[in-house]
């Protein structure tokens, strides 16, 4: 068969899939209408590997409308309808998605023995993709539900655990796929089948990464640090001599992998850290020209600028204790990472602000009797007092307001 052998997705990967009543919806509304409905790439890939994917790309070769409303009837969620590509997507409320497209049947004239998938846009769809573990289907409907439509061997790969081209110039035609590569890579714990090997390592040799558009280029960075393992994606760049193209950087920056870790750790939605912390070695300019180019926003410049500013001195001014102690805790943390002489004291101020120092906030400077900016210069003055240990509860920090007072009195 032009399919190669039948396989079928074993009960139990559906089973213990959270798609499964979703994915048992889909087939009873294939039975009970004339629509055909097909899952493909990334989910089809993650379903056979037994991994959670939040993400179910559909072919459906029907009315779409019924589809949505149809699930629409049984959960929670909004509709995001794109018709100028025929797609919709539905956003349920625990946060997966299901996203649809239309299949049409290409109605030319074709020997009358290939099967459907052949002839439907199903088949230009699967061929357009990256990897053959990308570039698989499984059909939802009644009469073969679970049958994998297998056109590029992703199958086999999936079991060799080899990441495989469709076609020797996919790197060339979409550059992204060799960030995508790199990614899947790492994540999966696959090697590059040997001749893709050999063309990934030749289109960044060329300089076809300079080829992605700025926005996708962003993006795609945004990708890897969404990852499990960004440092394992950034070290594999690093070693292909591709971070040059990506970062403003040629080389991680010194304990890059364990810095990295903690931000990850702490602050695990602040992607902004961690590019901060990728190009904390870059120059000034170069990072901040980088920064503009992919418009990040102002704020992630302005804290670059910071960075560098206090990477490199070696003790911290009354000034400067002051002004760190305006910054967020996060940036903060970021900053002590990364510089040499400073980043205890900069733990410290991190510390006084967590604990809500000082304990007097302006408020109760005000029912003392306090006006206006005097207030701002007190507290700057009461945290100074706590960061030189001068001062260690809220008596002590009255204590000291009312020596203030006294002395203005006499
Ligand atoms: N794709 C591609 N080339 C690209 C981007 C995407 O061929 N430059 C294809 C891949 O086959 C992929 C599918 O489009 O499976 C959907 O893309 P996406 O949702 O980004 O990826 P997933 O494979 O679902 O991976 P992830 O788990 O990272 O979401």
């Amino acid at each position: 068969s032009p399919l190669g052998s039948i396989f079928q997705i074993s009960e139990d990967k559906i089973r213990s899939s959270p798609w499964r009543d979703i994915l048992e919806e889909l087939r009873k509304i294939t039975s009970q209408y004339n629509i055909s409905i097909y899952a493909i790439g990334g989910f089809v890939r993650d379903l056979l590997l037994g991994q959670s994917n939040f993400d179910l790309d559909i072919v459906v070769e029907g009315d779409i409308q019924l589809i949505i409303s149809k699930i629409m009837d049984k959960w929670e969620g909004k509709v995001i309808t794109h018709p100028q590509f025929g797609t919709s997507e539905i956003i349920l409320s625990d946060g997966k998605r299901i996203d649809i497209a239309t299949a049409r049947i290409e109605h030319y004239e074709e020997p009358g023995s290939l099967p459907k998938v052949e002839r439907s846009s199903l088949w230009l769809d699967l061929k357009r993709r990256d990897f053959t573990i990308n570039a698989l289907a499984m059909s939802l409907n009644e009469e073969n539900f679970g049958e994998i439509i297998d056109l590029y061997g992703g199958l086999e790969d999936l079991t060799r655990k080899e990441l495989r081209i469709l076609h020797n110039l996919s790197f060339v035609e979409d550059p992204t796929r060799i960030l995508r590569g790199i990614r899947l890579e790492a994540r999966l714990g696959f090697t590059f089948e040997e001749k893709t090997f050999k063309l990934l390592k030749e289109a960044i040799e060329n300089g076809f990464l300079n080829k992605i558009a700025k926005e996708r280029l962003k993006d795609e960075i945004i990708l890897i640090l969404q990852e499990s393992q960004p440092e394992k994606v950034l070290k594999r760049l690093e070693e292909l001599n591709a971070l040059s193209y990506i970062f403003p950087i040629r080389k991680l920056p010194k304990n890059f992998e364990k810095k990295n870790q903690i931000l990850k750790n702490e602050y695990p939605q602040k992607y902004e850290l961690q590019i901060l912390n990728i190009i904390s070695e870059a120059t000034l300019d170069e990072g901040k020209k980088w920064l503009q180019d992919l418009k990040f926003p102002q704020k992630i410049a302005y804290q670059f600028i910071l960075l560098k500013h206090y990477q490199n001195i070696s003790t911290l001014s009354e000034k400067d204790i002051i002004n760190l102690s305006d910054l967020p805790d996060d940036f903060l943390l970021l900053l002590s990472l990364n510089s040499k002489k400073t980043g205890k004291d900069i733990l410290r101020i991190r510390l006084l602000k967590e604990k809500g120092v000082p304990y007097l906030k302006g408020k109760d400077l005000l029912n003392m009797g306090f006006k206006g900016k005097i207030i701002g210069e007190l507290l700057k003055q009461l945290f100074l007092k706590h960061y030189y240990g001068e001062v260690k509860t809220r008596e002590e920090e009255e204590k000291f307001i009312k020596e203030i007072i006294n002395s203005n009195l006499k």
